[in-house]
């Protein structure tokens, strides 16, 4: 088995039993996007999908220890011969890429790090991100909806962590997206989604009675 494929394994064996919307599958689908958006980009493969499998692995709103998680991961890429400087390159785009990290200030990211930021941001949007939205927002105890509930502004991590309601996070985080992909291919596939998302989001109200 090659590296790469050990990467892909181990990601699995770690994700395995995540109800959160950020199982395997969510894994495999932004390895996709990846695939998708490098065939327009000159950058390094292997950083992009190393990167993609292992991006929440050690997240710490998903697991209790990320400290020792990322050890692990590092010893793991470590003994597949992966090099000190490019295992290095792989913490810093997935500390650097995911909304939160990025709420106080706007992190720079390598162009691997621009792709797999987009490839994990689309599936947080269209179809499939209103799915992981109920389905994460259910497994925190959110509120669906409530009317009186005003979307937050300017949050900073702590505030942005704390259970809001799941209609709140479109205009919190997930209509935010689209303006933020860094690549071409992102953008586009970003305005079809968008659309998608609003067409729900006035439905949903118009069903709710407002
Ligand atoms: P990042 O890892 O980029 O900081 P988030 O932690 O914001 O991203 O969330 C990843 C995914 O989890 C979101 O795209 C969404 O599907 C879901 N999610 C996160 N926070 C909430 C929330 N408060 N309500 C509903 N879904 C959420
Ligand atoms: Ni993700």
């Amino acid at each position: 088995m090659n590296k790469l494929s050990i990467v892909k394994e181990f990601a699995q064996n770690q994700l395995k039993n995540d109800k959160t919307g950020h199982d395997f599958n969510h894994i495999l689908r932004v390895v996709k996007n990846a695939q998708l958006i490098l065939a327009g980009e000159s950058a390094n493969s292997e950083l992009v999908l190393v990167s993609a499998y292992l991006h929440d692995v050690f997240d710490d709103k998903l697991i209790e220890d990320p400290a020792s998680k990322r050890q692990e991961v590092r010893q793991k890429l470590t003994e597949l011969g992966y090099p000190s400087n490019f295992i290095d390159q792989v913490f810093e785009i997935i500390d650097n890429m995911s909304f939160s990290a990025n709420l106080a200030q706007k992190k720079t990211l390598s162009i691997e790090g621009q792709i797999v930021q987009d490839a994990d941001r689309l599936d947080a949007i269209g179809a499939v991100g209103i799915a992981r939205a109920f389905y994460y927002g259910g497994h925190f105890g959110e509120t669906m909806y409530d009317p009186e509930i005003l979307p937050r502004q300017q949050m900073n991590k702590t505030a942005y962590r704390q259970p809001g309601t799941v209609i709140n996070h479109f205009y919190e985080k997930l209509l935010k997206l689209k303006d933020q992909m860094n690549t071409i291919t992102a953008q586009t596939i970003a305005k079809q989604r968008q659309r998608f998302m609003l067409d729900f989001l006035e439905k949903f109200k118009s069903e709710w009675g407002q």
